[in-house]
């Protein structure tokens, strides 16, 4: 089974970039989390490009959600809503279709008390438009510089939480491949 990790913070010391490598990390075979290179490599979105000349990256993008069984997003809350790079990124994968269908799990750390609620919503509601199915659980990690260092996380509760967070996506995957007729371990 394979799982697509999706940061949406661009920072070298990124909260929510430590939350996907603890996640990486926390998967065994006969999983496996292949977490992307970096949204920021990506263009803006610009729907005259989209049609006359896609750019290679972005076709490796969407080639990577559609090699995914699910993904797993983990975003920072800036302003109330999710980041640029990330939207950015979903509107590039709008076009391909490949997220239609799959299973998808939101996170999100914050300093904030609030844990990222708003851009979980936010992406949630963006993910739904583009018929990916965003699984009722997730993970939301306020005050999260208490929990996370020197790029893990570190706190016990927090890292059972996320790993919590992959067994149910990885049922939703399992459940998604039974109703299409073919399956997954
Ligand atoms: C421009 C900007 C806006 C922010 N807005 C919010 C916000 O609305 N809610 C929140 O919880 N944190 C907000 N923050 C704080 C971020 O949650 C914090 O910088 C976090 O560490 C960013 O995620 P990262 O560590 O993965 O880069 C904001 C930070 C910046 C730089």
């Amino acid at each position: 089974m394979r799982i697509l990790g999706l940061c949406g913070s661009l920072r070298s010391g990124s909260l929510n970039a430590a939350v996907l490598r603890s996640a990486a990390e926390l998967t065994l075979p006969p999983r496996e989390l292949v977490v992307d290179p970096g949204l920021g490599r990506l263009p803006f979105f610009d729907a005259d490009v989209e049609m006359t000349a896609l750019p290679g990256i972005v076709a490796e993008l969407r080639a990577a959600v559609g090699a995914a069984d699910g993904l797993l997003i983990v975003t920072p809350e800036y302003a109330h809503g999710t980041s640029g790079v990330l939207k950015n990124a979903l509107e590039w994968l709008v076009g391909g279709g490949e997220i239609g269908g799959k299973p998808v799990a939101l996170a999100s750390a914050s300093p904030a008390v609030t844990g990222g609620d708003r851009a979980r919503a936010w992406l949630a509601e963006t993910l739904t438009v583009m018929g990916a199915q965003v699984i009722p659980q997730d993970l939301r990690i306020p005050q999260a510089t208490l929990k996370i260092a020197d790029g893990r996380v570190t706190d016990e509760p927090t890292r059972a939480a996320l790993a919590a967070l992959l067994d149910d996506l990885a049922a939703a995957v399992v459940e998604a491949r039974e109703a299409d007729g073919s399956f997954a371990s």
